[in-house]
């Protein structure tokens, strides 16, 4: 603190005896800071606006996702469509018909993708893009009754275009 301070008294001192400051360096000093300010300010506009744009624009994939509509009851899964494409975007439309569940993608290596809850008289979007082939697998995340165990569907992901 002695120091910081020390600095600053240096400065406020040193700030009273300015009587040649307008050389040709100091000019071109004020010039450059200028034109540095202005780019910094220039560049936080742009990585603010950038940070406001919806990261499916920033990843460049526009197009709508196939919606697919999941029901999930006791004790399964009806899901309308148990096939997808590599690179393909889902949008799972996840709901129940009687109690909560727990609705949760797993992928080939059996790691959790993503997951939603399936509440009768909601319906919750689940935006998944399949990256790899192979089997998919569906399990209930939410504990629903004695066969919870047993709603486990799976989905078919291959390569093609
Ligand atoms: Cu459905 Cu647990």
């Amino acid at each position: 603190m002695a120091l910081v301070a020390a600095a600053f008294g240096f400065v406020i001192v040193r700030s009273g005896s300015r009587d040649d400051d307008y050389s040709a360096i100091t000019v071109r000093g004020y010039l450059i800071r200028r034109w540095w300010f202005l780019f910094l300010c220039a560049a936080g506009v742009l990585v603010t606006l950038w940070s406001l744009i919806p990261y499916p624009l920033q990843a460049g994939s526009v197009g709508a996702p196939r919606a697919i509509d999941v029901v999930g009851r006791q004790w399964s899964w009806d899901i309308a469509s148990r096939s997808a494409r590599v690179g393909e975007s889902v949008s799972f439309r996840v709901t129940s018909a009687d109690v909560n569940h727990g609705f949760a993608l797993y992928g080939p290596d059996d790691q959790i993708l993503a997951q939603t809850q399936a509440m009768p008289g909601y319906v919750n979007e689940l935006n998944v893009t399949f990256e790899q082939p192979g089997l998919y697998r569906v399990l209930c995340l939410e504990y629903c009754g004695v066969a919870h165990h047993a709603m486990i569907a799976e989905i078919t992901v291959t390569e093609g275009s």
